[in-house]
């Protein structure tokens, strides 16, 4: 049998041979794997599944990390297996070592010089295990989990390039008006900015705050360079209110129909994400 479960290097370049976006998406539980994987097999396209280092006192790396990588090895489509927002790096060590076919260490709120040295040394360990490495330039706002809200700055794109050449980094997060979490308004995304740091460095880059941004700002941000977009809030509140929707009225909730439902709301709002990513209208 062919083991699905690949690097996100291996999908970034698909991704740029076809001009598409791969679609990340942040799982936290059997549910949310089993719908993404459903989605991705259902359409025939491959995507990452990825759990931030903030989720990990929720889910734990020890449980998920060994399904979401039986969830690829057992897929019919690719399936990169990714840690998202390292922010120890012995916590990265341990993805590697459960065997993630890629790492992101978030040093974005580090100063230049310490965040490159710190990507540096993660994109050195990684490269014992053959796995890819995304670091993040510039603040992307909001937060991921209920950590402190950060104000957005911009990814400099001069930053972007010695960033690049210094770390050696497979994938670089921008930062340019996207922020995690729900916006309250649709936010101006800076593709000025954008198209400044895909002309300078020739990475893949990648969008986080997927969530609440519009079907056209995604499918520009590709036309720009764009290669892998984060999806979690969208996913995380699908799955709540499918699982509201469910309970509501019922006198007794059924676990296995609540279970049910739970992977339906991720499967639907997966599936609605890697449509518009790998334009199939
Ligand atoms: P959202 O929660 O806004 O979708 O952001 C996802 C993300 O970027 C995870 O790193």
């Amino acid at each position: 049998m062919v083991l699905a479960l690949v690097t996100m290097k291996k999908l970034l370049d698909y991704a740029e041979e076809k001009n598409i976006a791969v679609g990340a998406f942040s799982v936290g539980n059997m549910e949310m794997v089993m719908g993404a994987v459903k989605a991705a097999e259902e359409l025939g396209t491959p995507i990452i599944l990825q759990i931030a280092e903030v989720r990990l006192k929720n889910s734990p790396l020890e449980l998920m990390g060994p399904m979401m990588l039986a969830a690829a090895k057992n897929s019919s489509v690719d399936i990169a297996v990714h840690l998202d927002h390292g922010l120890k790096f012995e916590t990265v060590r341990k993805a590697l070592e459960l065997g993630f076919t890629s790492v992101m260490f978030d040093g974005s709120l580090l100063p230049l010089e310490e965040n490159i040295e710190q990507v540096h040394a993660v994109v050195a360990e990684a490269y014992k295990y053959g796995a890819t490495v995304e670091a993040e330039l510039g603040v992307v706002g909001g937060n991921e989990g209920e950590g402190k809200k950060h104000e957005i700055l911009c990814t400099r794109p001069e930053d972007a390039v010695t960033f690049c050449r210094e770390t050696g980094v497979d994938a670089l997060a921008v930062a340019i008006g996207n922020a995690h979490g729900n916006y309250p308004v649709l936010p101006e995304l800076r593709f000025d900015v954008l198209e400044q740091i895909h002309s300078a460095v020739d990475v893949p880059l990648v969008l986080h705050g997927g969530t609440g941004i519009s079907d056209e700002q995604f499918r520009h941000s590709i036309k720009l360079g764009v290669r892998k977009i984060n999806i979690a809030t969208a996913s995380f509140d699908r799955l709540a209110l499918f699982a509201k929707q469910y309970c509501d009225g019922k006198e007794k909730a059924n676990y296995f129909e609540l279970s049910a439902a739970e992977v339906q709301g991720v499967y639907e709002n997966v599936k609605r994400h890697i449509k518009v990513f790998s334009f199939i209208d």
